[in-house]
């Protein structure tokens, strides 16, 4: 394979760019060309291919974002678009494709890899809810932002006696959640894939305060509810808390990446440039154990599940 191109995709995670960088440098080193195409698959169809060469990654590890720039595109999912961004590559005579990017990116890869374009796909998304992988790009990045967030809160809640649910992002995963409020001290978590018992979380809020504690910190990932929703909740039942939320929102996605994340991304970007190399297509790079592997789009979506959160989940249950 002579030219390959690499692309980032939907939210943006810190860590994206230390793959990129990965991309060129192995990809160079391994003889091929290699091209960045702008703001995702919308400028593939669009045809925003740029070569990129060893010069124009320099210095971007420490970066937060993308410098290749994201997008949303939903008009990817129609094949006609698929059919363009094809032709486009073959303008350039780019025979292979590295995408970057969360759940609906990695689809994005897929799809092109059935139509016959070498893909692979790096699971870069703070969510941590990508298959096969024990960790995706820029998850632990957002976890260290957040915790910061909490230790500010609890400054405060504590020093009223008050009730805090922070929100936090992971669209319909609890990944951040409960990683954020294991590591926060958190009395209640709640994630979409555990029911919740608000007659529960009030009654662990009041022994804590009963306990002696001065402060109640709910974890409330996005895709349960929303923390005014939550309060709400609450209050109609026990209406006695000093109680108020807090959205952590876009800033859980943005900074430097961390040394995990920066490490994470240049592992992901050499399997991947290898992967191309060797001819492979239609795999997504992975880190299980502390190596880097692959599996098949087939086996993230299909096959394998992402459940690392169940054991961690309960640890909660037995400290609160
Ligand atoms: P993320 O990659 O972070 O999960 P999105 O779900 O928004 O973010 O997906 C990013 C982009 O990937 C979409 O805007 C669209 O261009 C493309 N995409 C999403 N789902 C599919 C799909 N089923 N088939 C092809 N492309 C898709
Ligand atoms: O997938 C990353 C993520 O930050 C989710 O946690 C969140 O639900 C979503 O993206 C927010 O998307 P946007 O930046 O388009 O509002």
């Amino acid at each position: 394979m002579k030219r390959i191109a690499v692309l980032t995709s939907g939210g943006d995670a810190p860590g994206m760019n230390a793959a990129v960088r990965a991309v060129v440098r192995r990809g160079e080193s391994l003889g091929m060309e290699v091209f960045g195409i702008i703001n995702g698959f919308e400028g593939l169809v669009n045809g925003e291919i740029h070569r990129l060469k060893v010069a124009d990654v320099g210095g971007i590890l420490s970066r937060g974002g993308t410098i290749l720039f994201s997008a949303r595109y939903p008009e990817f999912k129609k094949k006609e678009s698929q059919l363009i961004a094809k032709e486009q590559l073959s303008k350039y005579d780019i025979e292979g494709l590295v995408v970057i990017g969360g759940d609906g990116s990695l689809r994005g890869a897929e799809a092109l890899s059935q139509l016959g374009v070498p893909s692979v796909g790096i699971p870069g998304t703070i969510d941590n809810d990508i298959a096969g992988t024990n960790y995706t790009l820029g998850f632990d990045t957002t976890l260290n932002t957040v915790i910061k967030a909490i230790d500010r809160i609890r400054d405060t809640a504590g020093s009223h006696g008050r009730v805090l649910v922070v929100e936090v992002m992971g669209r319909n995963a609890g990944d951040i959640a409960i990683w954020s409020g294991l590591s926060g001290g958190a009395e209640s978590i709640l994630i979409p894939e555990a029911p919740y018992d608000l007659g529960e979380i009030i009654t662990s809020l009041k022994n804590g305060f009963k306990k002696g504690k001065n402060l109640g910190l709910i974890i409330l990932a996005e895709g349960v509810m929303t923390a005014d929703k939550l309060i709400e909740k609450i209050n109609d039942i026990d209406n006695s808390f000093d109680i108020r939320g807090v959205v952590l929102g876009h800033i859980q996605r943005g900074g430097s990446p961390t040394i995990r994340d920066r490490v994470l991304g240049s592992g992901f970007g050499v399997k991947a440039a290898e992967l191309l190399n060797e001819g492979a297509s239609g795999e997504c790079v992975a880190l299980v154990n502390e190596k880097f592997i692959s599996n098949s789009f087939d086996d993230v979506f299909n096959k394998l599940q992402h459940n690392a959160y169940i054991h961690l989940y309960k640890i909660n249950q037995f400290i609160n």
